[in-house]
């Protein structure tokens, strides 16, 4: 069998899983809308009525997480009618997983007919207007991770070779939430986030440098997701809960145990916003 095949198959086998987790409601098991929870942000899925819920360890092919606010379960349920899937805890590179690894959920997701991915995280502030617990809309990223998860032989079953990346977060997306955010009153920022591979956080050397190369924010995922939803014709919408100045720029050094508390405290804000925004959201189906 070729990896291609391979690849494709993992994805067609743990889809039919979940689905036939879902019988009873099968709506359920062919979600409209995916949101991927970051670090401190998972209790925005506490929203859904009757959830099924997946430990990964229950899906074929998914690995655990182990990174502490990432509690590595699909939710799926509904939100205002609406069937929507959860994945809370995401796999990162840092962790040492392959790209093809980091993508896999994503990319159940897409397969599971989602017609759009919000992608959340947790982000370091590098534009110097940016306070912790600021709500950040993604407008585009700097894939400075060294890798892509389209490296490697070309899936033709899930997408096209070279794909465009010129509006990886889709703009019509973005004036739907942030009208929803005018509207809401709840104050919000946009810019460009670079994805880094961690785990460190960044030198204030490399937090200059990535002023200078147009970042607004810094973070450690959120790139290989948005990545592989484009590949396969999935909306991204990308928010970053910027929970602290990023290195250099605050007076004290850099913690996760900060990160988590500022993170949890912007998931009402960020609760609020997503239950207003997703019954706005519409529209064409994955080509997965
Ligand atoms: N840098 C990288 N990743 C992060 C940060 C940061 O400052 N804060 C939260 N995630």
């Amino acid at each position: 069998m070729t990896q291609k095949t391979s690849i494709y198959q993992k994805i067609k086998t743990a889809s039919e899983a979940i689905q036939s987790r879902c019988t009873h409601d099968p709506e359920l098991g062919r979600p409209k809308i995916g949101i991927i929870l970051g670090s401190g942000l998972g209790a925005l899925a506490d929203q859904v009525t009757n959830p099924v819920i997946l430990p990964y360890s229950e899906i074929p092919y998914f690995h655990g997480t182990a990174v502490e606010g990432h509690a590595g379960k699909m939710i799926l349920g509904r939100i205002a009618e609406i069937p929507i899937v959860f994945l809370q805890g995401r796999f990162h590179l840092y962790e040492g997983h392959p790209m093809e690894d980091v993508v896999f959920p994503t990319r159940i997701l897409c397969s599971l007919g989602i017609h759009t991915l919000i992608v959340t995280n947790a982000a370091g502030g590098i534009n110097t207007r940016f306070r912790p617990a600021d709500i950040m809309f993604i407008e585009d990223h700097l894939n400075l991770m060294g890798d892509n998860p389209l490296k490697g032989p070309h899936l033709p079953e899930l997408g096209p070779r070279f794909p465009d990346l010129s509006e990886a977060y889709n703009k019509g997306c973005l004036e739907i939430i942030k009208s929803t955010a005018k509207n809401l009153n709840i104050p919000f920022q946009s810019g460009v986030y670079a994805g880094l591979l961690g785990p460190t956080y960044e030198t204030p050397a490399e937090v200059r440098m990535l002023r200078t190369l147009g970042a607004d924010a810094v973070g450690m995922s959120t790139v290989p997701e948005t990545i592989a939803a484009n590949h396969c014709g999935v909306k991204v919408i990308g928010i970053s809960c910027i929970t602290n100045l990023a290195a250099g720029l605050s007076p004290h050094p850099l913690s996760h145990a900060e990160v988590m508390e500022v993170s949890k405290g912007g998931s009402e804000k960020m609760q609020r916003l997503l239950m207003s925004v997703l019954p706005q959201l519409t529209s064409s189906k994955s080509s997965l």
